[in-house]
């Protein structure tokens, strides 16, 4: 029982249905105990405009404390980043957004099975060492820079500049005094944060807002290579006294340049000498963001650096949509999280990442019969960055299997795979709100997560919505919690008492 996160009521199950039907909000978010069904808005399988965003600067309603920041998808109508005019660029497809999260996937096993021997070792792919050019702040050469991190050569931060650029969120944050606007993807998968900064010695990408001008905070300070913050980094090297930092991600893009403090403006709270990466030359896929926000368990990521402000604790909701609602990013004790359902963080599992214990999958309100251990043999991460849960195949085939049959049941029409997603449908046509069987995760400590209606398809199209999970390549491979499935819940990360809770229909 202790597993349990829906206690079956059967008879009750078709009230249910019915009182939530009558109740559900505009995405029919399913939240209680015992329905075996949700139902999701047809309007959610239609494309979204800009037409229905918040204003930019509305805050959510209700915000406990200064740092509620709104979050919104990196490529959804209503980002600060959305393209407009004859200069915008393409949005990426659905095809290239879950290229992406694979090329994302297979680097966190790599680094996983790098850092703690579990998953499938596979042969890792070398790239050349990252260095600043000549002519860039300093004759920094590849045996200045190479200080690689003493546990391992090969513990490079975590991350997939690609997924960066793709399938994640953003926030807008302040830097520097007087604060500039930058608006960064935020990611529980890396540790340090960094923005594109001026002069670009090296070179920059394109980003939407005006490049971070050091010379324009009088609060900016380089970090000296003698300070025991130079040494926290996973790749640091020395220029002139200063401190150099280097992040190079799964797929070959990185960002290099001066270690630096500023004062950062989260929503309306301030944190002082705050850590970043000052990024001199940065090649990648980010998308048209400043940078990256680094909430990972790293000596350097922003949670750990405001400890003591913020008692470790941050939570965000993802919106379910990529129009109409806005998602937050909190920190501090007061994030909302009082109904959350918490499962213990496991710490000792590997550096930078969210582990956690999946021990069961319900579909339909029922318990798959998945041995215990196959989850148990694979472990399982959290992470805002990843846009698909990936399950041990041991796990995901009961799962496709008897979601098939809920929606066989249902009378829904397959349709061809798409991508990574092999469990598809055929929804043209349909109005008004579509039934789905309830998918939920469940943790250990009884933990659950009842994924929200908006959270189990990924549609493509209307004539292509498939079943938002993929198998991994094999089942010693570490499963993840992607952002699909987050959607609609605070999830809380509470690196003093070693929690990660979900919080339904916080969003
Ligand atoms: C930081 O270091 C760079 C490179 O040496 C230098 O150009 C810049 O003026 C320094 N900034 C401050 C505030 O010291």
């Amino acid at each position: 029982m202790a597993a349990s996160c829906r206690r079956s009521h059967g008879s009750f199950c078709l009230l249910f249905v019915l009182l939530l039907a009558a109740t559900a909000s505009a995405l029919g978010a399913a939240v209680g105990s015992s329905i075996s069904h949700v139902q999701l808005s047809a309007e959610f399988l239609l494309p979204v405009d800009s037409s229905s965003c918040p204003t930019p600067q509305e805050q959510p309603h209700g915000a406990p404390t200064g740092t509620r920041m709104p979050i919104v998808h990196q490529h959804g109508p209503c980002s600060p980043l959305a393209a407009a005019g004859k200069h915008a660029g393409k949005a990426p497809s659905h095809t290239e957004i879950l290229a992406a999260d694979q090329r994302r996937v297979e680097y966190i096993h790599r680094r996983v099975s790098e850092t703690t021997g579990r998953g499938a070792r596979r042969p890792r792919r070398t790239s050349a060492p990252v260095e600043l050019q000549p002519g860039s702040p300093s004759p920094a050469s590849a045996s200045s820079y190479a200080k690689p991190s003493s546990s391992s050569p090969a513990n490079l931060p975590a991350s997939s500049g690609t997924a960066l650029g793709t399938g994640n969120y953003v926030v807008t944050i302040g830097l520097g005094t007087p604060p500039a606007r930058s608006t960064v993807v935020f990611d529980t998968g890396s540790d340090t944060t960094w923005v594109q900064c001026q002069p670009c010695v090296a070179y920059c990408y394109r980003q939407k807002e005006p490049i971070f001008n050091p010379s324009k905070s009088y609060t900016y300070a380089n970090i000296s290579c003698s300070s025991s913050y130079c040494d926290d980094l996973y790749t640091s090297g020395c220029s002139g006294g200063h401190c150099l930092y280097a992040v190079q991600y799964g797929d070959g893009s990185y960002t290099v340049g001066f270690y630096a403090q500023d004062t950062l403006k989260l929503g309306y709270d301030v944190i002082k000498e705050f850590r970043f990466g000052c990024g001199e030359k940065n090649r990648g896929l980010f998308g048209k963001a400043a940078g990256l926000m680094g909430l990972g368990r790293g000596k350097t990521s922003l949670p750990v650096q405001a400890y003591n402000k913020y008692n470790g604790v941050f939570a965000y909701c993802l919106p379910a949509s990529a129009s109409g609602t806005t998602g937050f990013l909190d920190f501090g004790p007061g994030a909302p999280a009082a109904n959350a359902r918490l499962t213990p963080m496991l710490t000792d599992n590997g550096p930078t990442f969210y582990y956690v214990a999946i021990t069961g999958i319900k579909v339909g309100g029922h318990l798959l019969s998945i041995p215990e251990s196959i989850f148990s043999g694979a472990g399982a991460l959290v992470d805002s960055g990843t846009v698909i849960t990936r399950l041990p195949p041991s796990a995901y085939e009961p799962l496709s299997s008897a979601f098939a049959r809920g929606m066989e049941g249902l009378g829904y029409k397959k349709a061809p795979a798409f991508s990574i997603l092999d469990t598809c449908y055929d929804l043209t046509g349909y109005q008004g709100s579509i039934a789905l069987p309830a998918v939920a995760l469940v943790f250990d400590g009884g933990a659950c997560l009842d994924v929200d209606a908006s959270g189990i398809l990924y549609v493509a199209d209307v004539s292509q919505a498939c079943l938002a999970f993929a198998a991994n390549e094999d089942d010693t491979d570490v499963a993840i919690v992607g952002n699909t499935q987050q959607k609609t819940y605070s999830v809380l990360y509470d690196l003093g008492k070693k929690v990660v809770g979900f919080a339904p229909g916080a969003c």
